[in-house]
């Protein structure tokens, strides 16, 4: 998939094989859109892939004293969705954050990556232009500010060009006269991509609109305001009679188009009415009803998992890679171009790590990097050089089975049995991170993990079972 894999150990580093690479170079952060472009073709002659993802820092979310809130290029959905500080002063994104994929995804994935990719039906894009954001380009030539709003030309389009790294995305945190939250509709609840998608963010003196945000996605080649709708709502209060126009308002700056998973009227109609539902919900103070408080994420306790002395190392076609899995040293020539599943599979002969799908969506191919959950068939293989793995096989401590894998066998949990490596590993997450997880938890837990024999009343059922053995 590519010919050669750079871990760069600081953003210098990077701008620098940008500038020498041009367009044949991208960036990888969590992988889990660039994999599949590159395996679908969609990046045709990229050939060097440079992994920011060991660079200390750039994971934080901060508050600068002047109110402005930064989120660095490494931020994931599952920090913001966990984020004390974006709750409180930016829970458009949190929600939409929280609605990406499922728990192994939002591990990996960073804010950043979904912005480029540029996607009209990606998750944050929509909030975040709501919440008037910036993102921060840097090249050898310098570096850039650049509103959210005119960063998109078209479908998958930006103004980022081949030798610029997005360093910051930057916006000023909602106060307390403020409020917004983000609506996201989809064929299901986890793991599907929007039908349409909605930010709103209103500013109040009072009960008195003094500005509005409603941006849509998933409705115009780009995400785009509902101008008319945000000019209707200032100087109103949010009564029945305007929100009903605003909605209406809404629906008419919707362009969509018909295609697999909607039809246009019905993706306008939507607006409409998830418009209508939005402004309700933040009339009634009820914006945030439906969004956890502490949501499931299957993520480390420690983000700050760098190895030592890392420094920037370029991985070609006979590269070693070094890793630990199950607690056991390895050491693999030639891996370098494959997914960490292949390598796992056919270099380590660790099996029980399946192949679903190969795209992200079934979970079978579950294991622990760096202590979170994620898919292995989303990660590069030189992503593993230095980290610390655990699949199926290293979930047993010796001959004791863990409390999942008992459970399992007790309820019945397993039929054709192929999905259930995947399943164990995101339950034993779960206990980790929770020792009485609720069943809303569990299911939180394993909607990144697909059964297609046992219907999940059992695999549910096997969780809570084991969580209770685990307790006493
Ligand atoms: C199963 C599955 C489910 C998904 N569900 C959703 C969903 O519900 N909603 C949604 O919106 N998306 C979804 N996605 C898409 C994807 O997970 C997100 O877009 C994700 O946020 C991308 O982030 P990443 O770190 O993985 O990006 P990567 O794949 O690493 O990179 C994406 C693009 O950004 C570029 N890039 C990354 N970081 C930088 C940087 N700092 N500077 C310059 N360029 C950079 C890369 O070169 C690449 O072009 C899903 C994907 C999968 C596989
Ligand atoms: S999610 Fe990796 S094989 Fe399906
Ligand atoms: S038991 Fe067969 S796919 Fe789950």
């Amino acid at each position: 998939m590519w010919n050669q894999y750079i871990s760069a150990a600081t953003t210098d580093d990077v701008i620098k094989h940008l500038s020498e690479h041009g367009a044949q170079a991208r960036i990888v952060a969590g992988a889990t859109d660039l994999i599949l472009e590159l395996e679908r073709g969609i990046r045709p002659g990229v050939e060097t892939l440079i992994d920011v993802s060991r660079i200390p820092n750039l994971n934080r979310i901060t508050l600068d004293e002047d109110g402005i809130i930064h989120l660095g290029p490494l931020v994931t959905h599952n920090q913001v969705a966990t984020s004390k500080l974006l709750r409180e002063r930016a829970y458009p994104l949190v929600r939409a954050s929280w609605e990406v994929g499922a728990p192994q995804i939002r591990n990996r994935a960073t804010v950043a990556g979904n912005l480029i990719t540029a996607s009209p039906a990606n998750d944050t894009i929509t909030p975040l232009i709501a919440l008037d954001a910036w993102v921060v380009l840097k090249s050898m030539r310098g570096e850039r500010q650049v509103k959210l709003q005119n960063f998109y030309t078209g479908v998958r389009k930006t103004v980022l060009q081949p030798d610029e790294m997005l360093v910051d995305i930057a916006f000023k945190g909602l106060d307390a006269n403020q409020r917004g939250t983000f609506v996201k509709v989809a064929l299901r609840r986890a793991q599907a991509i929007s039908v349409i998608n909605l930010a709103i963010v209103l500013s109040f003196q009072d009960t008195v609109i003094t500005r509005a945000a409603i941006t849509l996605g998933a409705v115009a080649p780009t995400i785009i305001h509902a101008e008319m709708a945000e000019a209707y709502l200032i100087g109103k209060e949010l009564t029945d009679q305007v929100i009903e126009r605003a909605a209406e308002l809404a629906r008419n700056a919707a362009r969509p188009i018909d295609d697999i998973r909607s039809s246009a009227d019905y993706r306008r109609e939507m607006v409409r009415v998830f418009t209508a539902r939005a402004l309700q919900a933040i009339h009634n103070g009820r914006e945030q009803a439906g969004m956890p408080a502490n949501p499931v994420t299957l993520m480390s306790a420690n983000l700050e998992n760098i190895p030592a002395n890392f420094s920037s190392t370029q991985h070609g076609k006979e590269s070693l890679i070094h890793t630990r899995i199950n607690g056991q040293e390895f050491t693999f020539t030639g891996g370098s171009e494959k997914t960490l599943l292949r390598l796992l599979r056919e270099d380590a002969g660790l099996i029980g790590t399946k192949e679903g799908c190969a795209e992200g969506e079934c979970g079978a191919c579950t294991v622990f990097l760096d202590g979170s959950a994620v898919m292995a068939c989303m990660v590069p293989a030189p992503r593993a050089d230095g980290a610390e793995i655990v699949t199926i096989e290293g979930l047993a401590n010796g001959d004791k089975l863990h409390p999942v894998q008992d459970a399992f066998i007790q309820d019945g949990a397993v039929q054709c049995g192929y999905c259930s490596p995947g399943f164990l590993m995101s339950a034993a997450k779960l206990l980790e991170e929770r020792s009485s997880p609720t069943r809303n938890e569990i299911e939180q837990a394993i909607t990144g993990n697909l059964c297609r024999c046992t219907g999940y009343y059992k695999i549910v059922q096997a969780i809570e079972n084991a969580s209770k053995v685990q307790e006493t």
